[in-house]
């Protein structure tokens, strides 16, 4: 009967719809064979990094740090703090105290950036960092204490010593004039000096996996690793001397700032990477750059989500075919609403209320596939996450000469905190990857900023040997 007929054609257009929007997000699915090849490809590019003849050419710089060793927990004093290149821009005072009970106070204001300091002039935006100083300064009455101060500046810095940071280019959401090649320490003096309110002495750069590090180090002195996953992705960790081939010396071990988000630049993560990945690059502020970062870090994360809705509507699989304003709207699916709609707990119902805040009307068989397609992505960040991490575990392990090997990595950042399934499926792919490593990874407390504090003492007490 025509009836009949009717049905078997919306259900064969149901089926076909159903295998369709399977094969899109099949592109998001990664075997084993892939990771391990993420995992090799990744080892490779960090040996490049270290060595000295393919540095200049290196995707991953593996920059130095300077910083040498991890607390002792004799680290002592009142440390002023700035945390610039995450969710959140903040001025710390950190007051550590060594001894018998080794304690750690902090207090701190969190100011915003608008986006137009963020990507307006250098000078624009280091008059904002010292003006949010100056109040942060009088709020807490220390106006005229000349505090010694870390800086945790969380992007991409040439460094040769620890008191200086070039700034190799910006990442994320910034994009100020005339601070690339400049060194950040020397803005924020100058800075401060056309302020002419008051004193600092800043004596480290820090990067933000640095001061995880180093943070969670100084309760776990197994920890020789941090990573960030959060608005950005990236790794730190303690490598031999003699492998850093950009650094004079041999001896011990120095903290290298790997700079993975640059994984990928060079083209050698092109078959793992979709279409939508490279829309995402392409619309980014960084084109060409960052390409590991933007397959799996929270700032990205959401605009392939967007992405892949974008054109599973205009497919008309969703939405009634109909690309609303909210859908065209850049970043709407920020790391809090993607860990909402992920997790398990939520019923369909909440999901579609989420969506319908982001201003995205939905039935419910819309919400199944939105909950799937973000799914499917944060699976995905989760395990390369997870894959360079094997390359650097293991890494250490050979450097070490071990057959196996137990390492705490320190860990922060909204993708990691917030996101239900994230932290699981990383941890997971690391112990299928690098088998021969028993990684325990260990969440930071405020990992910028009591690191900067941390690393700035112990710059304070080299500096006072240095005179002796
Ligand atoms: C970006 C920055 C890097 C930082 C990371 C996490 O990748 O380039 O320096 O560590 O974001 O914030």
């Amino acid at each position: 009967s025509k009836g009949a007929a009717m049905v078997t054609a919306v259900a064969y257009r149901l089926n076909d719809q159903r295998r369709q929007i399977t094969e899109t997000l099949a592109k998001f699915r990664l075997n084993n064979d892939q990771l391990l090849e993420v995992k090799n490809r990744m080892r490779t590019e960090i040996l490049n990094g270290l060595g000295k003849k393919t540095h200049d050419s290196a995707t991953v710089k593996m920059w130095p740090t300077y910083v040498r060793s991890i607390p002792d927990g004799s680290e002592n004093g009142d440390f002023l703090a700035l945390d610039l290149g995450g969710t959140n821009f903040r001025v710390l005072l950190v007051k550590i105290r060594s001894g018998k009970r080794r304690t750690v106070e902090m207090h701190n204001k969190i100011y915003a950036i608008p986006m137009e300091v963020m990507q307006g002039t250098g000078e624009e935006l280091f008059d904002h960092i010292v003006h949010c100083i100056s109040d942060f300064l009088d709020y807490m009455g220390m106006k005229n204490a000349r505090l010694p101060m870390g800086f945790t500046f969380s992007f991409p810095c040439r460094q040769n010593s620890l008191d200086e940071g070039i700034l190799v280019t910006w990442t994320k959401g910034f994009k100020a004039t005339d601070c690339e090649g400049e060194d950040v320490v020397g803005l924020l003096r100058e800075g401060i000096k056309r302020r002419e309110e008051f004193e600092l002495d800043v004596v480290a750069v820090v990067n933000d996996t640095v001061g995880t590090m180093m943070t969670c180090a100084y309760e776990e002195p197994s920890c020789e690793v941090g990573l960030i996953a959060g608005t950005g992705s990236n790794a730190c960790y303690m490598e031999e001397m003699r492998n850093i081939e950009t650094v004079d010396g041999d001896e011990g071990r120095m903290c290298v700032n790997m700079e993975w988000g640059a994984f990928g630049d060079n083209g050698c993560l092109d078959d793992i990477r979709t279409e939508y990945d490279r829309i995402v690059d392409d619309f980014s502020l960084n084109p060409g750059k960052q390409r590991y970062e933007k397959m799996c870090s929270g700032m990205y994360l959401g605009e392939i989500v967007r992405n892949i809705l974008i054109d599973l509507t205009k497919r008309g699989f969703l939405f009634r075919g109909q690309i609303s304003e909210a859908l065209k709207t850049r970043s709407i699916f920020e790391t809090k609403f993607l860990s909402q709609i992920e997790s398990d707990r939520l019923a369909l119902l909440q999901v579609r209320s989420i969506l319908q805040h982001l201003g995205l009307d939905s039935t419910c068989d819309d919400s199944i596939i939105v909950k799937e397609v973000c799914g499917i992505v944060s699976h995905r960040a989760a395990q390369i996450c997870g894959a360079g991490m094997a390359a650097v575990v293991d890494k250490i392990r050979e450097n070490r000469g071990l057959n196996q090997m137990d390492i705490t990595v320190g860990v922060d950042g909204t993708l990691y905190k917030l996101h239900p399934h994230f932290s699981g499926v990383m941890h997971q792919t690391v112990k299928e990857l690098a088998p021969k490593c028993n990684v325990n990874f260990l969440l930071s407390e405020d990992g910028s900023g009591k690191g900067a504090a941390l690393i700035t003492a112990v710059g304070c007490r080299l500096r006072e040997q240095e005179r002796k």
